[in-house]
C-alpha cells in the first residue's frame, strides 16, 4: 500500500486545517485547504453527517485530483428527536447566528428537566483516495453532554456556551481550546481516521 503525503481538506476553515495538521504532525501527511486550489463550496444536500461528508470529500478530490478528507459535524438533542443534526448551523434559519441558534434551542427545551436535556456533538470524518473511491474510510466521534438552561462562558463557538460538559463540570464555552481539542467529537474522529491510515499502511 503506498504512503500518502498530501491530502486536500474539503473546507477553507483555517482553524480546522491547523487542528488537523497539529494532530497529523509526524505522520508524513500534509493537509491543505481546498481554498488553496480555488475549490468552491458544494451544497450539503444530505440528511445525515456521513452523506454530507462524502459529498464534500468527493467534490474536493474531483476538483484537485488529490486524496481528500472532509468532516461534517453538529449537535443532536435527545428531547428534540436528534435535531438539529445536519442543520445545526442553520437551525434558526439560513443566516442564523450562533446566538439565534442557542436562543431557539433554549426556547424549545423550556420546561424540559435536566435529566432529559441530554445531547451530544457528532463528527463524521471521511477520507477518499480519489473521487471514484468506492470505499471511503469513515470515522465517527461523539462528545456527550447536556443542554444548560442559560449560556455560560464566552469561549468556543456554536452551541458551546449552552453545552454542559459533565466530565469537567463546565460549559464548552468555559473550556480552553487546548482542553476542548483533547475531548471533542472532532478530536476523537480525527484520532480514529489516523488509526485507519496506520492500518491501511498509508502512514
Ligand atoms: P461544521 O460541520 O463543523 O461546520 O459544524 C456545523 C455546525 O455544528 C456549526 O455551525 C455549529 O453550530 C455546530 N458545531 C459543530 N461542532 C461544534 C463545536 O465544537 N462546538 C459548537 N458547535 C459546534
Amino acid at each position: 500500500m503506498s504512503k500518502i503525503s498530501k491530502i486536500v481538506l474539503a473546507s477553507g476553515n483555517a482553524g480546522k486545517v491547523r487542528e488537523i495538521n497539529k494532530l497529523f504532525a509526524g505522520s508524513g501527511i500534509e493537509v491543505v485547504p481546498q481554498s488553496d486550489f480555488g475549490v468552491p463550496e458544494v451544497p450539503e444536500t444530505g440528511t445525515t453527517f456521513v452523506e454530507n461528508a462524502i459529498i464534500k470529500a468527493r467534490h474536493a478530490a474531483e476538483c484537485t485530483g488529490l486524496p481528500a478528507i472532509s468532516d461534517d459535524s453538529g449537535i443532536e438533542v435527545d428531547a428534540l428527536d436528534h435535531r438539529p443534526g445536519v442543520w445545526s448551523a442553520r437551525y434558526a434559519g439560513e443566516d442564523a447566528s450562533d446566538t439565534d441558534n442557542n436562543d431557539l434551542m433554549l426556547k424549545e427545551l423550556e420546561g424540559v428537566p435536566e435529566a432529559e436535556r441530554t445531547a451530544r456533538y457528532q463528527c463524521l470524518i471521511v477520507f477518499m483516495r480519489s473521487h471514484t473511491d468506492p470505499v471511503p474510510l469513515i470515522s465517527q466521534g461523539e462528545w456527550e453532554g447536556r443542554i444548560l438552561e442559560a449560556p455560560r462562558g464566552d469561549g468556543g463557538f456554536g452551541y458551546d456556551p449552552i453545552f454542559y460538559v459533565p466530565t469537567h463540570d463546565c460549559s464548552g464555552g468555559e473550556l480552553s481550546l487546548d482542553v476542548k481539542n483533547t475531548l471533542s467529537h472532532r478530536a476523537i474522529a480525527l484520532q480514529g481516521i489516523l488509526q485507519q491510515f496506520r492500518e491501511h499502511g498509508y502512514i
